[in-house]
């Protein structure tokens, strides 16, 4: 549980290390982009994985009740939510998932709300399957950024079928409370829109609760599919396995049905030890990440709104992500995002990219040791320093 100690992630094809030229254009960038973190897994899962690996074998291999009972457990145990072990669906990633879903549940035009600024692949799940994009814009308050209640109101009076929600949020990194979810729950039921809820960050909490959208929803006639992952918990996102959520037995014997139509059902060996352990294991190990994370955004704040006064830093309630403001530095996207590549040297993930809402803002990850943030915040002065 050394937080502290540098692993060098170069030519290990690590996509945040090794294929920054590729996004970026240029090899010399201090990444601190993809949201994956530079430390590694619990004790647990790397022994798990290497009694995998003795063994020697890697036949045909399917997902045990055991992996279901450790996953339903954990959801008992840090959501106070209880779950079925037959309510879960494995899927090989999230992203994935979510596109089986929109492909399962909706049909070609229909509209799909997003709430950008938002993970950007959400876009391309709707565009790429020829669904409508309706977008509900987060609305930036005196006290931070909210749902638009209203605009998702008229969304949904536009025929909404389903919303995708991003809960916690990535890039603003807010945990919604029980009043936002209650509001949001409240409109899906009057306008019989059916929600998907991304919560792949759900264990990743700084400040506050978080609190499955499906619980909410269920005191309402609001139908909840969630999706989930031990991948960001744990850094396990190479191994490829996540998990859907049903309320309802109809829904997910037709998701199932065009699961086996596509053949994603081949699981492998790595990824269900690597889950079981650290469901069953990695608690303590999650607790003292989360300390880490919190004293690295503190960090990154303090250094920022001491150094760059022209930023401000939007301190996530979740995630490892930090959402920084730097519209005051009055660039147009582009050149914002040039001036971080060429004077910063730094690959963060532009804001932009998250939806137009996101135009001069930046996401800096900071799941790496504080040697790390500081290179990050240190290009980040001078190239300031320099303007
Ligand atoms: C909100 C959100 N959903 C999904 C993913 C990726 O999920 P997966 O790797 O399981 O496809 C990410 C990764 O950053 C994310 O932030």
């Amino acid at each position: 549980m050394d937080f502290e100690k540098v692993i060098d992630r170069n030519k290990t094809n690590s996509m945040k290390w090794d294929f920054v030229s590729d996004r970026y254009g240029s090899s010399d960038l201090w990444p601190m982009w993809v949201a994956d973190m530079d430390f590694q897994a619990p004790q647990p899962v790397l022994d798990a994985m290497q009694e995998v690996l003795n063994h020697g074998i890697f036949g045909y291999h399917r997902r045990p009740k055991s992996l279901r009972e450790a996953t339903t457990a954990w959801l008992q145990k840090r959501f106070d939510w209880e779950c079925d072990n037959d309510q879960l669906v494995f899927t090989p990633g999230v992203v994935p998932a979510i596109s089986h879903l929109i492909q399962t549940f909706t049909n070609k035009d229909d509209g799909v709300i997003i709430q950008p600024p938002v993970y950007y692949p959400f876009y391309a799940l709707i565009n790429n399957n020829e669904r409508k994009l309706l977008r509900n814009p987060l609305k930036e308050t005196d006290n931070g950024f909210t749902v638009d209640l209203d605009d998702l109101e008229k969304k949904m009076q536009d025929g909404a079928k389903m919303l995708l929600l991003c809960s916690p949020h990535n890039p603003i990194g807010r945990v919604w409370s029980y009043e936002e979810l209650d509001s949001i729950a409240k409109l899906c039921e009057k306008y019989s829109v059916f929600v998907v809820s991304d919560e792949i960050h759900a264990d990743l909490v700084l400040e506050g609760k978080h609190i499955p959208f499906a619980k909410v929803a269920a005191d309402r006639n609001v139908e909840t599919i969630t999706c989930m992952a031990p991948s960001k918990t744990f850094n396990l996102a190479a191994l490829q396995l996540s998990y859907v959520v049903f309320e309802k037995k109809a829904s997910q014997k037709a998701y199932e049905a065009h699961l086996q139509r596509q053949f994603v059902e081949i699981d492998n060996p790595f990824a269900t030890v690597a889950a079981e352990a650290a469901y069953r294991e990695g608690e303590a190990w999650l607790e003292k990440l989360l300390e880490y994370v919190r004293e690295n955004v503190q960090y990154v704040k303090e250094y920022i709104e001491s150094n760059i006064p022209e930023m401000k830093v939007i301190k996530p309630e979740g995630t490892y992500l930090v959402w920084v403001d730097m519209r005051n530095l009055n660039m147009e996207s582009s050149k914002l995002q040039s001036w971080l590549r060429e004077e910063g040297k730094l690959a963060l993930s532009d804001g932009h990219i998250f939806g137009d809402e996101g135009a001069g803002f930046a996401r800096i990850n900071v799941a790496c040791p504080r040697e790390n943030v500081d290179e990050g915040l240190r290009r980040l002065k001078n190239a300031y320093d320099n303007i």
